[in-house]
């Protein structure tokens, strides 16, 4: 890190000079900033609280959980002083959660998006601890949800409860709204949105629930993949066969799919549907800058993932593959006997669950149709063969340049005290570009969780210093946003 008062080089090659103290830019308030020192284990008890509840909502039977968790988080923010609704929608509520206005004031608005439901945690074998009873290990609180998405939206929580605990002006207004089903796809969260068009009128929308690659590499992420999601289901026989009688005469379903699937990627790793790769854009200049400066190597990347060798398409580094390049992946394939020990047939019917992750500017409902054409052209005439859309998601492109996006970075080199970094990210968050194309207003995604938080997999953690860290960032947020905005 170079010294006070020297001059680096920042994100889109920017020079940086001298501390922020020095510019005069707007710092955390003191009693802010004791505030949340002060109260940080109870900040946790009651994260742990907020985790207790198995939010699934891919799991139709957590549905009174899924009501459950909502009215714990409306109660918890009416208490923290936040004026609130639990909306019901068709599938989970919806809460939202405003600070209190002043009449007369117009001072910017920001929402802040976050999710309250989770992935499921199966296998459940693999959990050092039970996924929804939340344990601290070191710097670590293991729980499904703790850093996707409970843990980060919490951390914006807390730090304006800090801001009303204390009795210091907010430089905005605020809505927080928590949605349960971000990892379905938000369902009913367009439909929401344009019904609350105007309650949502806002600058921007703040989300924490991307990634960081390291405490030492805060990170405004510019860009998210979209994605396309089906299911193809092959059906041959009317019911499974014997593989001895029948065998050699009757297409196997689950050979076909396997077939199809085959058909979907060549041997350099680029996906084989005609016309997938167009509108695709390439890198940019700076970009590749950004991704030069991330902290990981390959062979350690394969070592960490516990795989042999790193693979994906050819021409492209593994950060590049993993972000900025669109891919096909099988999530699930089901046919035939699964118990144990053998069972001699010819199953019936064979499934895979697939999604595809675009890239600007793929559209999902163009790759679903060029996805469906190409199977049905490659499917022998033997089987029935059915793709069945899923949930889509456009990707997601923010133009780092502007104005909030620079007071964002601001507000992570303060909290954080080193050099943002740039991110352009893998997953998805299929709202952001609803916001903007319902809202007309950009997400800027400041993600709180590690590479090693396990988000998906079992043993999901949060880093108690990345939720300390990102309170402080939250607090300090707000003023470097507000100021930009009025600008
Ligand atoms: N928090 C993730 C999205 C994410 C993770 C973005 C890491 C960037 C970096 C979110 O909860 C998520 O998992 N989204 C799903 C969306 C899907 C189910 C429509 C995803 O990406 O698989
Ligand atoms: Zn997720």
């Amino acid at each position: 890190m170079p010294g006070i008062g020297g001059s680096r080089l920042g994100p889109l090659g920017t020079r940086i000079r001298k501390t922020t103290e020095q510019k005069g830019l707007i710092m955390i308030d003191s009693a802010v900033e004791k505030y949340l020192s002060a109260n940080q284990e109870r900040f946790l008890e009651e994260l742990c609280e907020y985790l207790r509840f198995p939010s699934v909502s891919a799991q139709p039977h957590h549905a009174s959980d899924m009501r459950a968790c909502a009215d714990w988080l409306a109660a918890h923010c009416q208490k923290m002083g936040l004026e609130v609704e639990c909306c019901p929608t068709a599938g989970n509520p919806i809460v939202l959660a405003r600070t209190p206005r002043t009449k007369g004031s117009r001072k910017p608005h920001f929402v802040v998006y976050g999710h309250y439901d989770v992935q499921p945690p199966e296998p459940l074998e693999l959990w050092q601890s039970p996924p929804f009873e939340p344990q601290v290990d070191g710097d670590r609180l293991r729980a499904r949800g703790s850093s996707d998405n409970k843990g980060q939206h919490f951390a914006h929580l807390k730090a304006v409860e800090a801001y009303l605990r204390t009795g210091k002006e907010l430089p905005c207004d605020l809505t927080f709204l928590v949605e349960g089903e971000e990892e379905v796809g938000c369902t009913h969260l367009g439909d929401f949105l344009r019904r609350r068009r105007r309650d949502l009128r806002c600058e921007a929308i703040v989300i924490s629930d991307t990634g960081m690659p390291s405490p030492k590499h805060p990170a405004l992420t510019y860009a998210l993949r979209g994605i396309a999601a089906m299911e193809v289901v092959v059906t041959g026989p009317d019911r499974d066969l014997h593989s001895g009688i029948f065998g050699g005469s009757v297409d196997n379903p689950a050979m076909v799919l396997c077939e199809l699937m085959a058909h979907l990627r060549d041997a350099k790793g680029r996906i084989t549907v005609p016309g997938f790769y167009e509108g695709v854009r390439n890198l940019k200049g700076f970009e590749r800058e950004q991704i030069a400066r991330l902290p990981f190597t390959e062979s350690k990347e394969a070592r960490f993932l516990g795989v042999k060798q790193m693979r994906g398409e050819q021409g492209f580094s593994f950060l590049e593959q993993r972000s900025a390049r669109p891919t096909c992946e099988i999530n699930g394939l089901t046919s035939g006997y699964q118990g144990e020990g053998s069972k001699t047939i010819i199953p019936s019917w064979a499934r895979a669950k697939l999604t595809f992750r675009l890239v600007p500017d793929q559209s999902p409902d163009q790759v679903i149709r060029r996805v469906t054409a190409h199977l049905k052209k490659v499917c022998p005439p033997t089987v029935r063969l059915e793709v069945i859309p899923g949930h889509g998601g456009a990707p997601y492109l923010l133009d780092p340049r502007g104005p909030l996006a620079q007071a964002s970075l601001r507000a992570l080199r303060e909290s954080f005290r080193c050099e943002p970094i740039l991110l352009r990210e893998g997953g998805s968050i299929p709202i952001v570009n609803e916001f903007k194309r319902l809202l007309g207003v950009d997400s800027l995604l400041l993600g709180l969780a590690l590479p090693d938080a396990n988000a998906h997999s079992p043993n999901e953690t949060m880093s108690l210093n990345l939720f300390r860290k990102g309170m402080r960032m939250a607090a300090v947020l707000w003023p470097e946003l507000a100021a930009a905005a009025q600008k």
